[in-house]
């Protein structure tokens, strides 16, 4: 693993108790809706396998597992993180077809075109190589399979994007300060969200990738993006 990978498990690592508590908070819940939709564009086309990547504390995993007769199979190079994953799996006393496992996303274990459908939820403006991460995504990909990719973005609206600047430079940082031992972490995933390229821009990036069909919702006025794209 590289530096900049070390980094990122330390700082996941270090918030992965208080994650979803402050990640409720700063979002105000709406983040369950858009993972909810994940699972509804993925339940049409039947899957079979999923890789939920940068799993984090399972929340899409967990979502993902109401599909019927769907092995998931969710990553994250964030031992801690995956951990709290699995006391909300145990909570739910079900017959799980999760299976929780520690990786990255630039070098996956698993075989060639395996996978009907990839998603990751606010995972790929942490990975340190994300052309890699995407090469790697495309090889362990089915023939049409699809990646849905829920990111952060930026409101285009002026006054939207006004009251999002208040929100982040203020209340982010100011929740991080209040319920983190680690506010440097809730800075970085502040200012990351103003710098990682969204809309046409990452559009772009997916077709560099080879990805095919994407289109974008974006939630929010565009706090939030949802890319869907095929292989
Ligand atoms: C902001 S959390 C998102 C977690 C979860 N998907 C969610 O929607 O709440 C980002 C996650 O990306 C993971 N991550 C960072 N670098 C990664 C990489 N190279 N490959 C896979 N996951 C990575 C982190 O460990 C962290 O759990």
């Amino acid at each position: 693993m590289n530096k900049g990978n070390n980094l990122n498990k330390e700082m996941f690592d270090s918030i992965s108790k208080e994650y979803d508590f402050i990640n409720n908070l700063i979002t105000f819940g709406s983040h369950k809706k858009w993972k909810k939709e994940i699972v509804e564009i993925s339940k049409k086309i039947k899957p079979k396998k999923i890789l939920d990547l940068a799993t984090g504390t399972a929340d899409i995993a967990i979502e993902l597992s109401s599909i019927e007769n769907c092995k998931i199979i969710a990553v994250d190079p964030s031992s801690k993180m995956l951990k709290i994953g699995e006391r909300k799996i145990q909570k739910l006393n079900t017959n799980s077809n999760i299976f929780l496992e520690e990786g990255n996303a630039e070098n996956l274990k698993y075989r060639d075109g395996i996978f009907d459908i990839v998603t990751i939820g606010y995972g790929v403006r942490n990975f340190t190589n994300l052309n890699n991460s995407l090469n790697e995504i495309y090889r362990v990909l089915k023939k049409d399979g699809l990646l849905i990719i829920l990111e952060t973005s930026l409101p285009t609206n002026p006054l939207m994007s006004f009251f999002y600047n208040i929100h982040t430079k203020f209340y982010i940082r100011l929740i991080g300060k209040m319920f983190s031992n680690n506010s440097n972490a809730y800075q970085y995933l502040e200012s990351s969200a103003k710098t990682f390229p969204y809309g046409e821009e990452f559009k772009k990036i997916l077709r560099d990738a080879n990805f095919k069909d994407i289109t974008e919702e974006v939630k929010l006025f565009g706090a939030s993006t949802l890319y869907i794209s095929k292989k």
